[in-house]
């Protein structure tokens, strides 16, 4: 790939490929030293070294994101270990399909979304993270980062490292970016590019950089879920060649070998639809209710969609449709959800939830109840309909489809026919389309089946999470696993948006798939 001449950095001269200049070094690294607490509680110092950040195409647009640093455990409670072949937490701190920086990160767990303007996402993550750090002296400060979704990933990466993998955290463009002359360069599909050119960067260094390249994990939450999701589904698809060329992205294959995603925000295009299905009924926190108009009409949508998947159910469960799916949700993951959650409290807890909560019935071990039951349990929805192309564009995802000096579009038929912004078209732009399977992970799944996607998934979600509906996931782990892949999703009983309570969990599954 050639460079273009401005674009040279002073590591590359104009003439050489990507290949030639995105050489990751061996020996710039720092030592530091990292206290972690294990779900059990018990602390262990891990001594790592560390690569900070490090620009990972030759042709970067912007590298204050499109850099990652590197953490690669040496010694751990004081028993030295080799990494050099140990499995790869790839770990995003995407969050609100906002930009992501390790620029300035000085440790693992360095990265995060700038949560702080604009439609971003609220909402700290429910307080579930198990693993918790306390920085040694060798690295005082760290970045101070602590948005919503990172907190859920960085105890993955603390466990990983502790549990002797390399830590790989790729930053990311997003939708906020604008540069000098008003436009917006982070929107849809920057982020899936980038991460992607992260994988590619990983890969071409092969024997170079710590850890097996064949065995990366990828992980995210929420928006960083659905690019985690995005980037297990999609690995080597050429529809992102041009944009990873663009780049000079380095030449080597961006697939990766299993996936993470807490509550992916994804299949965007189908979002509003379900998000009716789940939550149509149940008002906002203001006591209003949605426009129901609206909310049938999307519904109805969703029901067309969800027959056109044909999807069959995990459990035995057959064909899933519009009209079965919440017997389903039920059946497959909320009971069994409550039921774990209810076995592993004490005995006089699970009476006192159980009096307060008498919509479950308690019985054998096993709880049981009904959809309807479940929805007015978890109450308010966080969304207003639709809750994903809002008419009048407000919405982030409406941010993420923008384009040039446009700030948001819509990316639904019925999101544009019902514009309140003054749009002319009330069509969605042409290009859009074409965006919308770059950001799909169903897209690689159902549309063009990938068959280099990754085959192992680990798919986690609170059941109070309103940020999307609960069966996008579903869904999703549906069709991976009507696909033959191997898949490991349960829901977090009364957990919202950002939880990760079972860490340690999935430190033991990434040396299970990948032992
Ligand atoms: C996130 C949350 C949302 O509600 C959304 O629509 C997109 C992203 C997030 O937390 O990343």
């Amino acid at each position: 790939i050639a460079l273009s001449a401005n674009a040279s950095s002073s590591k590359s001269s104009s003439s050489s490929s990507s290949s030639d200049t995105l050489v990751f070094d061996p020996d710039a690294y720092t030592k530091l030293t990292k206290t972690v607490t294990d779900t059990a509680g018990t602390k262990h110092t891990v001594v790592y070294h560390f690569w900070k950040a490090i620009t990972y195409v030759a042709n970067p647009v912007d590298a204050t994101y499109q850099s990652l640093i590197v953490s690669s455990p040496v010694e751990i409670d004081g028993k030295t270990v080799d990494a050099s072949n140990a499995p790869i937490l790839l770990a995003n701190s995407v969050g609100g399909y906002l930009p992501s920086s390790v620029a300035t990160a000085t440790e693992v767990g360095g990265g995060g979304s700038a949560m702080g303007g604009g439609a971003a996402p609220s909402g700290a993550p429910s307080s579930s993270a198990s693993a918790s750090a306390s920085a040694s002296a060798a690295a005082p400060g760290a970045n101070g980062n602590t948005n919503a979704t990172g907190g859920a990933t960085s105890s993955n990466q603390l466990l990983a490292l502790a549990a002797g993998y390399v830590v790989i955290e790729p930053g990311a463009r997003g939708r906020t970016l604008k540069n000098s002359g008003g436009e917006y360069y982070g929107t849809a599909p920057t982020a899936i590019v980038d991460l992607k050119a992260a994988v590619r960067y990983v890969k071409s260094n092969k024997g170079r950089i710590p850890g097996d390249v064949e065995r990366i994990v990828s992980a995210g939450t929420s928006a960083g879920g659905a690019l985690s999701s995005l980037l297990g589904a999609s690995g080597d698809s050429p529809i992102y060649d041009k944009y990873l060329k663009e780049l000079g992205a380095a030449d080597a294959s961006d697939a990766i070998f299993a996936t993470g995603a807490w509550c992916p925000i994804t299949d965007l295009e189908h979002a509003d639809g379900a998000y009716e299905w789940n939550w149509g009924g149940n008002g906002l926190s203001t006591g209003r209710t949605v426009d129901q108009t609206v909310s049938k009409a999307l519904q109805a949508q969703f029901a067309e969609y969800q027959a056109g998947l044909k999807l069959r159910g995990l459990g035995g469960f057959g064909p899933l449709n519009a009209r079965n799916l919440d017997e389903y949700m039920v059946e497959q993951y909320l009971e069994p959800s409550a039921t774990t959650y209810l076995a592993a409290v004490s005995d006089s807890a699970r009476a006192t939830y159980l009096k307060a909560n008498t919509f479950i019935t308690w019985s054998g071990g096993k709880a049981t109840f009904t959809w309807a039951d479940f929805l007015t349990h978890v109450g308010a929805r966080k969304k207003d309909a639709p809750a994903f192309d809002a008419f009048d564009l407000s919405a982030g995802e409406n941010n993420e489809f923008g384009t040039g000096t446009t700030l948001a579009r819509h990316f639904t038929a019925y999101g544009a026919k019902n514009d309140s912004t003054g749009l002319s078209s009330k069509r969605v732009p042409s290009d859009i389309p074409a965006k919308l399977d770059l950001m799909n992970p169903m897209y690689h799944l159902v549309e063009k089946v990938n068959p280099n996607r990754s085959k192992h998934w680990w798919i986690r979600l609170g059941t109070k999470d309103s940020d999307t509906s609960l069966t996008v996931a579903a869904n999703l782990a549906a069709r991976l696993d009507n696909l033959g892949d191997d898949v490991n999703h349960i829901y977090y009983w009364d957990e919202g948006h950002g939880a990760n309570t079972d860490p340690g969990d999935f430190i033991t599954w990434i040396a299970q798939v990948t032992g």
